[in-house]
């Protein structure tokens, strides 16, 4: 039977105004994750990700690069993409929210929007944060009136916007969120968003007066859309045809903007729902929180550059349940480097490749083991299907042990008569072969290797998958 399924799964778009650190990567790596194991399950996939350039940090980062902001957003969505191929991230698309093809969706969009009637003139009056991109409230503020998160000064900005309709979709939201229990990830980011539904909703400003930078609103040239109600629309407009995303996946932080102003903004303009919006945690550095004041951004690039970037996806899902927040720290990665990789993988594909070297059997090419399915019930592929990536790569791993036992206890390199050494060492090398397909997704580079040396008549050593660290 032909398979019709299709899967697409998105990250968010990230500003340009900085380069991707740790946190940025751990999404990407997740999303990577599932299209390597829908394609190869056979799934229409498509797995998208971007830029976010229409930004007040965008210009201002310009500003104080000075660079003209053209050249500089092309210059940084270029870092971006260099970043993503050098992580062997394999995304199908890139979008830019500079793009043409970004810009006409987003007008498509606002217009649909206003004649839904969902659009009206107002005064905003209040405090905004650029750091954000989002509008605060007095309670938001610390102690000495500086976003809490930032540590700058918002803006106090008197402005004539337009405004959306976003409380008239209190019910319809409220619907959605009953029929679809699974509609926002972990349970308990669904909770909280149903709480923050129930409570109510205010309208909210979407268009910028004092703005130049950004899509002109087409209602009112003199206006640029608010960086948000056009960030959000790049998941249309890479591609209209492939809507709805089946998978969004977010950090917590952006929750409110993707489980609650998107759904809306895509009731009102008769657009189909994303089926399913993951937020994952956030990282703390050495128990410390990221930021650019203390200097503590970990680049995923250095790291995969002296550890491998399979080993960072190693350790970032095997490390962290996906959705709790987690702690990085260089000393954590090395020991659950050594464990996993060096002591665990590494030496059992080392261990079976110099017996069947020094055996000198030689094996048919079982090309059958690679058909070998990912199935839809075993408990990887439930796992998978719930984003709880830990208990996949556990499932991997317990396979893994089950043939280091098997080893032990067969003993083959006591094993003196070829006749009896051949069966043994063509099931390890079969369940290798096997267990290979579910690393696939995760650890690309590593599946690759394993796949060339075991796929061989003769196999032989070669050099350790995971050099002790
Ligand atoms: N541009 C918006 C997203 C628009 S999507 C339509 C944005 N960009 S961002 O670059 O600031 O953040 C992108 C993602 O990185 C967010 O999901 C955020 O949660 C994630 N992270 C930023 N710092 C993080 C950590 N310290 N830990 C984990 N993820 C974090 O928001």
């Amino acid at each position: 039977m032909k398979n019709t399924k299709k899967f697409f799964v998105t990250t968010p778009i990230y500003y340009i105004n900085d380069v991707p650190h740790i946190g940025h990567a751990y999404a990407t790596f997740a999303a990577d994750i599932l299209a390597r194991y829908y394609r190869q399950k056979g799934d229409k996939t498509f797995f998208l990700t971007g830029t976010d350039e229409n930004s007040q940090k965008t210009v201002l980062a310009a500003e104080k690069a000075r660079k003209n902001i053209k050249a500089y957003t092309d210059s940084l969505a270029n870092k971006w993409k260099d970043a993503w191929k050098k992580l062997g991230i394999s995304n199908d698309d890139f979008i830019r929210t500079t793009e043409t093809r970004h810009r006409k969706v987003v007008e498509e969009i606002f217009k649909q929007i206003d004649k839904n009637g969902d659009l009206y003139k107002g005064k905003y009056e209040g405090l905004y944060c650029v750091g954000h991109e989002a509008f605060l409230k007095e309670e938001d503020l610390d102690e000495k009136d500086l976003c809490p998160d930032h540590k700058t000064k918002p803006d106090y900005i008197v402005e004539e916007n337009y405004f959306f309709k976003l409380s008239k979709y209190q019910k319809p939201l409220l619907k959605h969120f009953k029929e679809n229990p699974d509609f926002v990830q972990p349970p308990e980011r669904y909770n909280e968003v149903v709480k923050f539904i129930e409570g109510g909703l205010q309208d909210i400003s979407v268009t910028r007066q004092t703005q130049k930078w950004g899509i002109p609103a087409p209602n009112d040239p003199s206006q640029v859309i608010y960086v948000w109600f056009d960030a959000l629309i790049n998941y249309i407009s890479a591609d209209p045809s492939k809507w709805p995303a089946d998978l969004h996946i977010i950090g917590k932080d952006i929750l409110r903007f993707h489980a609650v102003i998107w759904p809306a903004m895509l009731l009102s303009a008769g657009y189909e729902l994303p089926k399913k919006v993951f937020a994952h945690g956030f990282f703390t550095i050495n128990g410390q929180k990221i930021s650019k004041s203390l200097g503590n951004a970990i680049d995923p690039i250095k790291i995969s550059e002296e550890y491998g970037t399979d080993a960072l996806r190693y350790f970032l899902f095997k490390e962290i349940p996906f959705g709790n927040d987690g702690d990085f720290s260089s000393e954590r990665l090395r020991e659950v480097y050594n464990a996993g990789l060096a002591n665990g993988l590494g030496n059992l594909v080392a261990r079976v490749a110099k017996l069947c070297e020094k055996s000198k059997v030689t094996f048919k090419v079982d090309r059958s083991s690679l058909e070998f399915k990912l199935g839809e019930t075993t408990k990887y592929a439930l796992c998978l299907n719930d984003l709880n990536f830990q208990g996949a790569l556990e499932e991997i791993w317990r396979r893994y042990r089950q043939l280091d036992h098997y080893l032990e206890k067969q003993k083959p390199w006591e094993i003196e008569e070829k006749g009896k050494l051949k069966p043994v060492l063509e099931y390890a090398v079969s369940e290798i072969i096997k267990t290979n397909e579910l690393l696939k997704p995760f650890l690309p580079e590593t599946a690759e290797r394993i796949a060339k040396q075991f796929l061989q008549k003769k196999i032989t050593s070669s050099i350790a998958l995971f050099p002790r660290k």
